[in-house]
């Protein structure tokens, strides 16, 4: 019996859309979530109100990913060029996190979600690294959806560290350099533990990776949906989804012989 089953019970799901079929969703998505700036913009807002407006898109599509049987969610929500942006974006962002996670861990609790962040943590405030312990800590053998907070993250700075951790276990002679191989590489990485993505959804319409999951999206499906990030919902996830599986995955291989 799963976890999620021996506790408490699960509130309400939301029904998979008829659409999409259960047996082809991707196990794991990744999310670009971009746009917010735009978004108020276009309404005449300061930009930190597009990143409010994006905390609920973000909350609703945990939702709706948990219910629809997605096993793994792992979104980009800070990246280690952000630090880049005005002082004061900067700081509205850091506190929006301390606050969305003191807010809402009960109701990752209760959803039996599982919350990780991935990323350099050492340089994110000292109140909201306590709150991402407590978080991690507390949520850790929860039976649900894994959901992946990208926070201070960059992939080649994911892929200098690995890189340079092996390089020191070898130097140290705890490791035959031979020994290297893919998979003890991908597990010197932060989703370590996780499958690879096998869709990325990118909002906002902006075709790039911007330096996200740069090892794991090797064969990961694109959509790139000009929505913007706070008005990204059910109907703009679905035709994601449907995107994904009206794609035929190959891997380098050739078509399958029907
Ligand atoms: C994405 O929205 C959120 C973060 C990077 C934190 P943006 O803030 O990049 O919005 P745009 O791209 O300027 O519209
Ligand atoms: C990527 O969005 C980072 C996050 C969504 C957190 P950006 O808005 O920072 O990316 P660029 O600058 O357009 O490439
Ligand atoms: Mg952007």
């Amino acid at each position: 019996m799963s976890r999620a089953l021996a506790t408490t019970p699960l509130p309400d799901r939301l029904p998979l859309p008829p659409q999409l079929d259960p047996q082809r969703l991707p196990a794991h998505v990744a999310l670009i979530m971009d746009g917010n700036g735009r978004w108020a913009r276009q309404r005449g807002l300061p930009r930190v109100m597009g990143h409010r407006a994006g905390v609920e898109t973000l909350k609703r599509t945990l939702r709706l990913c948990s219910d629809w049987g997605i096993e793994a969610l792992t979104c980009y929500a800070f990246s280690t060029e952000n630090w880049s942006r005005p002082g004061e974006e900067v700081a509205f962002l850091m506190t929006l996190f301390e606050r969305v996670l003191a807010r809402e861990l009960e109701g990752l609790m209760k959803e039996q979600v599982r919350i990780r962040f991935l990323g350099d943590l050492e340089q994110l405030p000292e109140g909201l690294q306590n709150l991402i312990a407590d978080a991690t800590a507390r949520t850790s053998a929860n039976g649900g959806i894994h959901f992946n907070v990208c926070t201070n993250y960059g992939g080649r700075r994911e892929l200098v560290q690995a890189a340079r951790h092996l390089a020191e276990r070898a130097a140290a002679g705890q490791l035959d350099p031979a020994a290297i191989d893919e998979a003890l590489f991908a597990a010197e990485l932060q989703t370590a533990g996780e499958g690879d993505p096998d869709l990325l959804i990118r909002t906002s319409g902006e075709r790039r990776l911007s330096n996200f999951l740069l090892w794991q999206l090797a064969y990961a499906e694109l959509h790139i949906t000009d929505v913007l990030w706070p008005d990204f919902d059910e109907a703009a996830l679905l035709a994601a989804l449907l995107d994904y599986q009206g794609r035929q995955r190959r891997f380098g291989g050739v078509e399958a012989a029907r």
